[in-house]
């Protein structure tokens, strides 16, 4: 049934970036497999491949691909939205909790595109999306450990797109500036509050510049798309 669908990953669906590009995506007949933990707001999504799981345990990154490969036979879009945030001073940041973002949104993220490019390659085809952020283009003062997990991935991402020259697989990193999501709720100040942004970026704003990208021709290659708010004066 789903054959002539176009079959996506969408790391992180559980909310904000990720549950609107599997919402507003599987709306647009895509066929969505969403990945979280939180099973219950996968649930929401109303969709029928939704796996739950913790990404950095990496036999459950297997048993994603596997999930698949045996139901789909093959993948055309990877979302790697699962990413998480901590701020603070290099001398006063949990250090511990830097660990854990390291974890995912560099080790994790990472695993995953290194397997996708094997079946990418074995099917001749594919897209990477990466939810990367303004962050992983430049630095601020208590964002280091931050910035540092996003450089990472446009590390990755520009070293994959001379690798891929000439084939029908691409890599995108969307650079987001502030979106209202969930990702600060635990903040004391939230930035929009301590950055003076009146207007914080939507989802549907991430999802439109999504789509935008979905909708090139083969021929058409965009590395980096950065979207930021009309306040965004840094
Ligand atoms: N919001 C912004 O201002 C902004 C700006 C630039 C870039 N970004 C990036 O956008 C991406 C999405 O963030 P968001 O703003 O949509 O935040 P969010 O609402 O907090 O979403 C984060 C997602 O990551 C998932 N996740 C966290 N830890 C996980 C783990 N160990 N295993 C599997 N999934 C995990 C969460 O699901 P569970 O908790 O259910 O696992 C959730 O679905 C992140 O990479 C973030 O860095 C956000």
């Amino acid at each position: 049934m789903n054959i002539n669908k176009k079959i996506c990953l969408v790391t992180g669906a559980s909310s904000g970036i990720g549950y609107a590009i599997a919402k507003s995506l599987h709306a647009e007949d895509y066929c969505i497999v969403a990945t979280a933990r939180r099973n219950n707001r996968l649930k929401q999504l109303n969709i029928e491949d939704i796996l739950t799981g913790d990404l950095c345990n990496y036999d459950f990154q297997d048993s994603i691909l596997n999930y698949i490969i045996s139901k789909y036979g093959r993948c055309d879009y990877l979302f790697n939205c699962a990413g998480t945030i901590e701020a603070g001073s290099i001398e006063e940041i949990d250090i511990d909790k830097v660990t854990s973002m390291l974890r995912l949104n560099i080790e994790a993220t990472f695993r995953l595109i290194y397997k996708f490019m094997k079946l990418y390659k074995e099917q001749g085809s594919g897209h990477i999306i990466n939810i990367s952020s303004v962050l992983g283009t430049k630095v601020r003062a208590t964002a280091g450990a931050y910035s540092a997990t996003k450089f990472a991935i446009e590390a990755l991402s520009e070293a994959l797109r001379m690798e891929l020259t000439g084939t029908n697989i691409k890599v995108t990193c969307i650079e987001p500036g502030l979106v209202m999501t969930e990702l600060h709720n635990d903040w004391p100040v939230h930035p929009k509050e301590s950055m003076n942004i009146k207007e914080p970026l939507n989802v549907e704003d991430i999802v439109e510049t999504v789509k935008f990208i979905l909708k090139q021709p083969v021929h058409v290659r965009i590395p980096k798309l950065m979207i930021l708010p009309k306040d965004h004066n840094i």
